[in-house]
C-alpha cells in the first residue's frame, strides 16, 4: 500500500469512533422500547419467568419449565390462564394488564407459544402419564406409595433422608398449593434430582392412582401448630 493510500484510510478509521456527533444516528432513548412493546420471547421469558423458575438449581425455585414431561401435562389454555391470573394465594404472580401485571395479552400469547415449543414427545415415558388435575387420593394408600416411590430419598417420614430433603415442613406445605404437590409427583424437579413418576423405582412407574393417593398424602401433613389441618386455599380448577 502506497503512503497517499494509506491516509484516507487511516482518517475513515480515526473517524469510526467518533461518529456520535453525526446527525441521524440514533439516540439511547430511539433504541429504548416500551416494557409493552417486547415481543421477543427470549427476552419476555427470560425478564419475567427465569428468576423463579430457573433451569438449574435454585434456591427460591420453582419447577423448571423446559420440561416435556411436565409440558405434555398442561393444555396451553392453561398455561395462559395461570400467567394471565397468577396462582391465587401463591407466590406466581398475575402478569395480565387487567390482574395488575405488566404484560399485554400478544405477549402472554407469545410467551405461551414459546414455551410449548418446548414440548417434545419424543422424550416422553412410555408408561401411561397420570393426568394434570384430578381429585386428591387416599390418604392411606399415599402413605404406602410414599414408602414405596419417595421415601429412598426423602426419608421414611418424608422428614428428609441423606439424598434429599423434607417434603413435610409445615412451612413448606403452606407455602405451595395442593396442584403444584400434583405436578411434582408426576413430573418431579428433574433439574434437582427429584426423578418423575415413571422413573423412582426401576421397572416400576406409578400409576395415575398412586399420584392422587401420594399427593393426598402429602396435602394431609400440613398441619398448623395446633396439629390441625389449616384453612387451605382450594385447589385450581
Ligand atoms: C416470583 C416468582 C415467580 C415468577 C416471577 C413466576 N412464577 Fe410461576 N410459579 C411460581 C410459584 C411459587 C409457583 C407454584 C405455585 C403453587 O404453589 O401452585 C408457580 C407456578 C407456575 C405454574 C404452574 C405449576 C404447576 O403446578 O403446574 C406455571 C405454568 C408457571 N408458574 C409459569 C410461569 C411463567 C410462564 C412465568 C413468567 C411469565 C412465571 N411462572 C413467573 C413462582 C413464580
Ligand atoms: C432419587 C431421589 C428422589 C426420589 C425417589 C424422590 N425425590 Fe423428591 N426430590 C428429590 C430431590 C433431590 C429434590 C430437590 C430438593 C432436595 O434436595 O430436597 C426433591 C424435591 C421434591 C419436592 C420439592 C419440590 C419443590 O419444587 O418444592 C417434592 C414435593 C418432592 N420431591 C416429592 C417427591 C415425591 C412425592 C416422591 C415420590 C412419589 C419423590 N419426591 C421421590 C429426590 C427424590
Amino acid at each position: 500500500m502506497t503512503a497517499a493510500r494509506a491516509i484516507p484510510a487511516l482518517l475513515a478509521a480515526l473517524a469510526l469512533p467518533s461518529c456520535d456527533w453525526m446527525p441521524g444516528k440514533p439516540t439511547l432513548a430511539d433504541k429504548w422500547q416500551a416494557p409493552s412493546e417486547i415481543t421477543s420471547f427470549t427476552e419476555l421469558y427470560n425478564s419475567n419467568c427465569l428468576g423463579c423458575h430457573a433451569d438449574g438449581r435454585s434456591i427460591a425455585g420453582s419447577n423448571t419449565l423446559k420440561d416435556p414431561l411436565y409440558l405434555s401435562l398442561l393444555a396451553p389454555e392453561k398455561l395462559r390462564e395461570i400467567i394471565a391470573a397468577g396462582i391465587n394465594g401463591h407466590s406466581m404472580p398475575a402478569f395480565a394488564k387487567e390482574n395488575g401485571g405488566q404484560l399485554t395479552d400478544q405477549q402472554i400469547d407469545i410467551l405461551v407459544a414459546g414455551i410449548m415449543e418446548w414440548r417434545d414427545p419424543s422424550k416422553l415415558p412410555a408408561a401411561p402419564i397420570p393426568p394434570y388435575s384430578a381429585p386428591l387420593g387416599d390418604v392411606a394408600a399415599g402413605n404406602a406409595a410414599f414408602a414405596q416411590y419417595c421415601a429412598s430419598c426423602h426419608g421414611a417420614d418424608g422428614n428428609g433422608g441423606e439424598k434429599a430433603g423434607s417434603v413435610v415442613n409445615p412451612y413448606y406445605l403452606d407455602l405451595v398449593s395442593d396442584q403444584y404437590l400434583r405436578t411434582i409427583a408426576i413430573a418431579g424437579r428433574p433439574e434437582l434430582g427429584c426423578p418423575d413418576f415413571a422413573h423412582r423405582v426401576p421397572g416400576r412407574p406409578m400409576s395415575p392412582q398412586e399420584v392422587s393417593d401420594v399427593t393426598a398424602w402429602l396435602v394431609s401433613r400440613r398441619v398448623n401448630e395446633f396439629g390441625q389441618p389449616p384453612q387451605t386455599i382450594p385447589n385450581q380448577p
